[in-house]
């Protein structure tokens, strides 16, 4: 279960990825609105003129060695560059992460200096989606493969202990966030930065009281705060979500909105849950917004009404 699981999870996050990864792709696209600019009135200068901003989103998870070992410890900063740094870099410095040029040859496509030039700088912020952490054991064993793809140049392997088409619920554990905050700070130019989507998963049927939400929520952005306070460039936090909804990988099954949404109803009736009047609360700047103060909503929450 745990070995399909991690396949599993691999897949969804290349696929995450694959929508924003073919930069040498998006560059057509963009020297195809420069080349619209040059033509005349259609202009799109989405930057100078509109004063608009362009940003990209990456799906990351809290990275840790599975053991203290020096193997282990690379294959975790290598599974990085491959899924973080295969964004980053390029944007940095034009070009991907020297373990994947290394590791990839002539298989991963390289930048002509213009196409370096252009996408060097290009981004204004960075969108970061992050639920969960992970660890990462070494796989070398994959780059003896004839055939050779993403995954076993990576040569690494996520182990998350998590099945992510289950209905369990994300343990809360911010200082992945946190840590993988720092990194974005130190070694990723430290742009500013949205966090896009976090939230906690619940089955769609458990209870209004919904307090492992109220915990997961309480503690993520408590760790986005102090994140903030170390010279992290954070400019905004999306909880995810609003509203029960269809989920793009599990469907019905599983919720994580803050207001629960009755199907049965032919009103869809919404129901606000108990992390609904937490996150109410703590808009306001109310002083109960604390873990305590939020356990105390849960034996009396008659105290609130939305
Ligand atoms: C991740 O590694 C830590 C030790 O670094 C260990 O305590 C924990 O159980 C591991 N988690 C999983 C899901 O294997
Ligand atoms: C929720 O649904 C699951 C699976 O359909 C079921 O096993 C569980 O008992 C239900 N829980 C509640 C609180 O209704
Ligand atoms: C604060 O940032 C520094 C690096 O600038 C880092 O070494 C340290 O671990 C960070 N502290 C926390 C609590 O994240």
């Amino acid at each position: 279960m745990a070995r399909s699981s991690t396949h599993i999870q691999e897949k969804i996050i290349l696929t995450l990825n694959l929508f924003i990864l073919d930069l040498v792709s998006l560059l057509k696209i963009v020297d195809l609105v420069a080349k619209e600019c040059d033509s005349g009135d259609t202009c799109l200068k989405l930057q100078d003129k509109q004063h608009g901003f362009v940003g990209i989103t990456i799906y990351i998870f809290g990275l840790f060695p599975h053991t203290n070992t020096e193997k282990d410890r690379t294959a975790t900063e290598r599974y990085r560059d491959f899924t973080v740094g295969w964004i980053m870099e390029p944007l940095l410095h034009g070009d991907y992460p020297i373990s994947m040029r290394e590791t990839a040859g002539a298989r991963i496509p390289s930048f002509t200096n213009r196409e370096s030039e252009q996408v060097k700088g290009s981004c204004d912020f960075i969108g970061l989606i992050h639920y969960t952490n992970a660890n990462i054991t070494d796989n070398s064993e994959a780059l003896k493969n004839n055939l050779r793809d993403y995954t076993a140049d990576i040569a690494a392997k996520l182990i998350s202990g998590l099945n992510p088409f289950s209905n369990e619920e994300y343990p809360v554990a911010p200082w992945g966030l946190q840590e993988e905050l720092n990194k974005f700070k130190l070694r990723y130019g430290n742009l500013p930065i949205f966090i896009y989507e976090n939230g906690q998963r619940t089955p769609s049927n458990a209870s209004l009281q919904d307090e492992s939400r109220v915990k997961y929520l309480h503690g993520y952005i408590g760790a986005t705060l102090d994140a903030l306070r170390n010279g992290s460039n954070i400019r905004g936090y999306f909880a995810w979500s609003f509203l029960d909804l269809f989920e793009l990988l599990d469907g019905y099954k599983v919720s994580y909105g803050l207001y629960y949404v009755d199907r049965n109803d032919p009103e869809l009736k919404r129901y606000p849950k108990l992390s609904a009047k937490w996150f109410n609360w703590f808009l306001r700047g109310r002083r109960s917004t604390s873990i305590v103060g939020a356990m105390k909503l849960v034996k009396d929450p008659s105290h609130i009404s939305i």
